[in-house]
């Protein structure tokens, strides 16, 4: 009888390099990642090339965090077509410098698996010789990028063995624009893991903490102050239900947190905006939780997500569903595989504010609905976006990688 040969063992290694150093959604998937991969085994570092608290976070999960500061100006280019191309020529010097320390390093580390978790360093991974990236896996957490960025990570992309996609909606886009990935994106959605907290006693102390009334109605956004978030949105169906209801209150949390071109100064603009408005008694402002942001769901009635653009996933929304609170979403990108409409949440139109105003209004009434939502909620993060599923993709992945 032929001998045969045995299949390989999986070897628990993994090394995830990201470029931002805050706590993103992005990141988050990246630390929820590394919670159900380390309660397997696996032993796992990061390389962080931003500032921001996610070593500290990494930390906290037992994981190794490795600091390769990137130069400022690279880490400020965004992928924004409309660059002057001096801006790209300056970022190419800083990304030429980038890419051999990042190299050097992986050389002298040569993981198992290599999970590059952003876009600019999926670019500079493509470049890496062929032995550094057998295992390489980009994580696309993005629709493609437009112009120059777009061109160049289509040309990338053949570099790397597996792309992974947050969901259907981005993976779809990914093969729309570069059709020659076909067959090596497999889409794993984000995970989130049960309550760790005493959701009604956190939510109250959060309140107290932050000046919101104990018993209003309280209807927030828990996201980035990125311009497509669409905050505008919000604050004008806050306007809307203020003139119904003027009992319900509303929260904007979240900061500046991406320092790239074009971020920035959002929470003044918004506050302008309030004031306009007329709206300062009933709104909010609460900066960026890189702690309690859990609490932060539990403290609202009901969590609204108003992405102006397709959100690629929509990572706050499981979020606010895994401590229980129901859902105002709007309808595009990878929105409708989290929520079907009226039984796990609520779903919108992008950019209607009238129907945002409309969706706060049925939930601020109707309590029994507000129940049936959470409950369902629940259920759905329970059984689609568990921890337990992810690792298991993961792991899956990981071993075709190095099988392959
Ligand atoms: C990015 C996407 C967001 C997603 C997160 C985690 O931040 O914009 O939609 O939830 O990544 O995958």
């Amino acid at each position: 009888m032929p001998e045969r040969t045995p299949a390989p063992a999986l070897v628990r290694e993994a090394l995830y390099l990201s470029v931002s150093g805050q706590l993103g959604g992005a990141e988050r998937c990246l630390l929820s990642m590394l919670e159900g991969l380390t309660a397997r085994g696996w032993s796992c570092a990061v390389v962080v090339a931003g500032p921001g608290p996610l070593p500290d976070s990494l930390r906290g999960l037992g994981v190794e965090a490795i600091a390769l500061p990137m130069p400022e100006e690279l880490l400020r280019q965004t992928r924004s077509s409309r660059q002057p191309w001096s801006a790209y020529i300056r970022g190419a010097g800083a990304a030429t410098r980038y890419y051999w320390l990042l190299r050097q390093y992986l050389a002298s580390r040569r993981p198992a698996v290599l999970h590059s978790n952003g876009l600019k360093m999926h670019l500079l991974t493509a470049l890496l010789p062929a032995r550094l990236r057998r295992s390489l896996v980009w994580h696309l957490h993005d629709f493609p990028p437009a112009g120059m960025a777009g061109r160049l990570l289509g040309v990338a992309s053949r570099r790397a063995r597996l792309l992974i996609a947050n969901s259907s909606a981005v993976r779809q886009a990914w093969l729309v624009r570069y059709p020659r990935l076909e067959g090596r994106i497999e889409v794993v959605h984000n995970a989130v893991s049960a309550p760790s907290i005493d959701v009604d006693r956190a939510g109250a102390a959060f309140r107290q903490e932050h000046g919101l009334a104990p018993h209003a109605f309280l209807a927030g956004m828990v996201a980035v102050l990125a311009p497509w978030k669409g905050h505008e949105v919000f604050l004008e169906a806050a306007r809307l239900v203020h003139a119904r209801d003027p009992e319900v209150r509303f929260a904007i949390i979240g900061g500046d947190v991406y320092d790239t071109a074009g971020h920035g100064g959002r929470r003044e603009a918004l506050q302008r905006m309030c004031a306009r408005l007329g709206l300062n008694e009933i709104v909010t402002f609460i900066g960026f939780q890189s702690e309690g942001v859990e609490a932060a769901y539990c403290a609202l009635d009901v969590l609204v997500h108003a992405s102006t653009k397709p959100e690629p996933f929509g990572r706050t929304i499981i979020e606010a569903m895994a401590v229980g609170r129901p859902v105002i979403a709007a309808n595009a990108g990878g929105v409708p595989e989290i929520v079907r409409e009226g039984v796990d949440g609520l779903l919108t139109p992008s950019r209607d504010a009238e129907a945002l105003a409309e969706a706060i209004l049925r939930l601020a009434h109707r309590p029994v609905l507000r129940q049936s939502l959470s409950h369902s909620g629940l259920e759905r993060v329970r059984s689609m976006f568990s921890i337990t599923e992810q690792t298991r993709r993961l792991e899956e992945i990981y071993l075709r990688l190095q099988e392959g």
